[in-house]
């Protein structure tokens, strides 16, 4: 049976969490590689752990689309940015991730109307991991906001 990357509604949504992932991965990770050469080891630590935590979820979305006889797509790429400071990059996460949320939300909608309750669980759990993620970004951008740049990135430095 040849695998098909459009195929169903579910598979489709799949592939749009997985696009979304990619771009993740990459964003993380050049934020992470940039924190690092400017010298704040701690915060190219925290973003290494985000983009490694993106890969695990593109992983389980490819495992998924598989099994559901689709074809995962590692083709489409979305454009990405990385700030020029750290607020900016904290803000272009803090879109990313609420652009996940949208996505997953509207994903269990089209899992639950295609009656794959398996999917839906799935989508659910990744759905708690990035309300969490958006804590955590929201967290830092409110320390910079109390603290300054200056003293928040103070903090950075150590590993
Ligand atoms: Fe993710
Ligand atoms: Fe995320």
């Amino acid at each position: 049976m040849a695998l098909k990357s459009s195929g169903t509604p579910v598979v489709k949504a799949l592939n749009g969490l997985l696009t979304t992932e990619l771009r993740a991965i990459n964003q993380y990770f050049l934020d992470s590689k940039l924190a690092a050469h400017h010298g704040f080891e701690h915060l190219a630590e925290e973003f290494r752990k985000a983009s490694f935590e993106e890969m695990n979820d593109a992983e389980e979305l490819m495992d998924r689309i598989l099994l559901l006889g689709g074809l995962p797509n590692l083709q489409r790429v979305d454009a990405f940015a990385t700030g020029e400071s750290i607020t900016e990059q904290f803000q272009l996460a803090k879109e990313l991730e609420e652009k996940a949320v949208g996505q997953l939300k509207a994903a269990i909608v089209t899992a639950e109307k295609a009656a794959d309750p398996g999917t839906a669980t799935m989508l659910r759990e990744m759905l708690l991991e990035e309300e969490r993620q958006v804590d955590w970004i929201e967290g830092q951008l409110g320390l910079i906001t109390t603290l300054g740049d200056t003293a928040y990135l103070a903090q950075q430095i150590r590993s």
